[in-house]
């Protein structure tokens, strides 16, 4: 023939060969596992359109910490279910609201689990939105806009708040304008200079979130949330927000979701320096679920996949509900 034949098999014909040239490797130091808190006692409550996740309260938080850290996960991310909600979110940035709280008591009893604090409003305030709303009048009708600026003096109070409750990592997903800044600023004015901010750099405005504001009652009152998260046929617009949070200070650049979105996470793992999280959200995991329960599909070969290949699409951390039941199959 002139030239030597293919043989591309050579290298997958058996399992010790095909472990010693693998290229992207899933560990249990890659997961964070997304957890919500709840008021109340003796709470743990399932989310019907989330298989296996659940709304705890305090005292019955124990077990799934402790499960979380035997496992051996790094970290969680708390998602707080406030008691009252009103226009500003108050609870938000109250030293007693639900995340302050949970933090305190998870770093108590598990000071080296990283505790991650999501920075929103979204899940504190009556409307829903994740910032403040202005009502005004336009052609005879009253209507409620985002108000970017006065939005961000709450925000850095929450995030504020959040570290002095012991958080190690905040992660705004907020996706106001100027964000990043405001809440770094406020976070070294308060003495928190060493905490990093996880930037939900770059948020599309997502039919994948649906069973997430299910589950914290956080869908909006009125509108939606395409004036300020980012439209899923936009890929330049992602590298414009990656950019501005990269130079407001933030540590790490979130792309959420993950699976239709390789390729922003490709692209912000190829432009900036920083560790690129992909956010595995809620419908993501729910359509596997659903399936699997169904006999459709092998949950466990399936969640593996999915995972693998976010992580060879560039992500270096990846935030899922699926981070206990992955950690299980990779230690067997
Ligand atoms: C709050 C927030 C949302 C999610 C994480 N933080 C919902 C939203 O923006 O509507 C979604 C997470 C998921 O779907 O798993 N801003």
């Amino acid at each position: 023939m002139g030239f030597p034949t293919t043989r591309l098999r050579r290298l997958r014909s058996s399992i010790g060969m095909r472990n010693m040239v693998r290229e992207t490797v899933l560990t249990v130091n890659d997961f964070i596992m997304p957890i919500f808190v709840t008021h109340g006692t003796n709470i743990k409550e399932p989310i019907s359109s989330m298989p296996g996740v659940y709304h705890f309260s305090l005292d019955r938080l124990n077990d799934e910490v402790d499960e979380i850290v035997q496992l051996g996960i790094p970290a969680v991310l708390l998602f707080g279910v406030p008691a009252t909600k009103d226009a500003i979110g108050s609870s938000s940035f109250d030293t007693n609201g639900i995340v302050q709280e949970a933090t305190r008591h998870i770093k108590s009893r598990h000071p080296h689990l990283l505790v991650i604090a999501d920075t929103c409003l979204c899940q504190f305030t009556d409307h829903g939105h994740c910032g403040l709303i202005h009502v005004h009048e336009k052609n005879g009708h009253q209507i409620g806009e985002i108000d970017n600026d006065a939005s961000l003096a709450y925000l850095v109070k929450a995030a504020v708040s959040q570290a002095e409750a012991g958080a190690d990592i905040i992660a705004p997903s907020n996706m106001m304008d100027g964000f990043v800044h405001a809440i770094r600023t406020g976070l070294d004015e308060a003495g928190f200079t060493n905490i990093p901010i996880m930037s939900y750099a770059v948020k599309y405005a997502s039919s994948f979130y649906g069973p997430f504001r299910e589950a914290v009652s956080s869908t909006p009152q009125f509108g939606d949330r395409k004036t300020y998260q980012m439209d899923p046929a936009n890929v330049r617009e992602a590298l414009r927000e990656a950019e501005a949070d990269v130079l407001e200070g933030a540590d790490m650049l979130m792309v959420k979701p993950a699976l239709s979105y390789m390729d922003i996470i490709r692209l912000l793992k190829d432009q900036f320096d920083l560790p690129v999280v992909a956010y595995n959200v809620s419908g993501e995991y729910s359509m596997i679920k659903a399936a699997a329960l169904q006999g459709w599909i092998d949950e466990r070969a399936v969640t593996l996949e999915m995972l693998t290949s976010m992580k060879r699409a560039g992500a270096d951390i990846i935030i899922t509900y699926s981070a206990k039941d992955a950690a299980r199959w990779l230690a067997e």
